[in-house]
């Protein structure tokens, strides 16, 4: 069964071609993210706008790299929430349009979905059941992934997710949006001993994060400091990534400790930091699990994800039509698989 997967929910266009045989056969991502920077933050109005630009010649380009055509789709999957609801409508009115024009059914994905399903796709694959850290700019949760639409939430933010936090402690130290990566870099030339940041919810024994309380601290810091020279904003980012490390490691532990699972699946823009790589790898090696890391094209918002988790809910298919998206939805109330 050939998936067609699309991809709209915030500000990535993702489209790919799953194949239930071959597995995946082509997948094309734009990214706003130049788009949004001018704004320091996604605007969503723009992002609408944009998916509607990109999602079209992103079809066809898939197509042409697998060498299929429209005709040779059996059924198309679509991200139908939660997103940006204009965002959103992109990828569903063309699902549903090709639907019907093409006489196939259509499965709406839960975005989430895709994520926790995402490292599947990748090489070496996880097997069920794991541990999946899902740390992105929306979103920063533990879950337990046991198959397909058997997930279990072990914790998750209280406040700011994890990439927000990256990227507000950034733009707070100047560093343009999205700032985590550039955040990130200039960790690596500080010393993150000169200043001690909190470690929100360390020993709260529970799986949940906070990260509001982390970025006021670096605000306290920075307003306390004469100068922010190069130097001191270096040493203020590695105190913020170490205390963020800190803080995600602790929790998968906890998550590790908790389930008695062995493997841990990192996705989610977050999971590209290398200090934070380098500390679940060093935990993993010690305390005797294995973790995974997908290539970062699949982590980061993609249509990848939605074909693959499509074609595992084949059954759930329905004939297209008119449609609704969903905004707010929640993962815990989706049907198995
Ligand atoms: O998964 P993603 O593309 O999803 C969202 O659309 O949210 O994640 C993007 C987030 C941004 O907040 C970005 O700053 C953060 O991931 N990010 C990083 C790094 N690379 C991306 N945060 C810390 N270190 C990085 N190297
Ligand atoms: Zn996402």
């Amino acid at each position: 069964m050939l998936v067609l997967g699309l991809e709209s929910s915030c500000d990535e266009t993702g489209v790919a071609l799953y194949d239930t045989d071959a597995g995946l056969l082509a997948h094309r991502i734009h990214t706003q993210m130049a788009m949004h920077a001018e704004y320091g933050g996604v605007v969503p109005e723009l992002a609408s706008r944009d998916h509607i630009r990109r999602v079209l010649p992103l079809t066809s380009a898939c197509l042409a790299d697998a060498g299929r055509t429209l005709q040779d789709l059996d059924a198309i999957a679509f991200t139908e929430g939660p997103g940006l609801a204009g965002a959103l409508l992109t990828a569903a009115a063309v699902a549903n349009g090709l639907g019907v024009a093409l006489g196939k059914p259509v499965i709406g994905v839960h975005h989430l979905e895709g994520h926790l399903l995402s490292p599947l796709l990748a090489k070496p694959a996880p097997a069920f059941p794991f541990v999946a850290l899902l740390v992105s700019g929306g979103h920063t949760q533990l879950m337990a992934v046991r198959g397909v639409g058997d997930y279990q939430l072990l914790g998750e933010t209280l406040d700011d997710a994890a990439g927000e936090a990256f990227d507000k402690t950034a733009k707070l130290l100047g560093l343009g949006y999205p700032g985590g990566p550039a955040l990130s870099r200039l960790a690596d030339q500080g010393d993150a001993a000169r200043f001690s940041l909190p470690r929100p919810m360390l020993h709260s024994g529970d799986l949940d994060f906070s990260f509001a309380g982390l970025k006021t601290a670096v605000l306290t810091l920075v307003k306390k400091q004469a100068e922010l020279d190069d130097a001191t904003r270096a040493d203020i980012c590695a105190a913020f990534q170490a205390a963020m490390v800190e803080v995600l490691g602790a929790k998968c532990w906890g998550a590790i400790k908790q389930t008695g699972l062995k493997q841990l699946v990192v996705a989610g823009g977050v999971g590209a930091n290398r200090q934070l790589r380098a500390a679940l790898d060093a935990m993993a090696a010690k305390r005797r699990f294995q973790v995974f890391y997908p290539p970062l094209e699949l982590c980061t918002d993609n249509g990848a994800m939605i074909a693959y988790a499509g074609a595992q809910r084949l059954r759930h298919a329905r004939e297209a039509g008119p449609f609704a998206v969903r905004p707010r939805w929640d993962l815990a109330g989706l049907p198995a698989a």
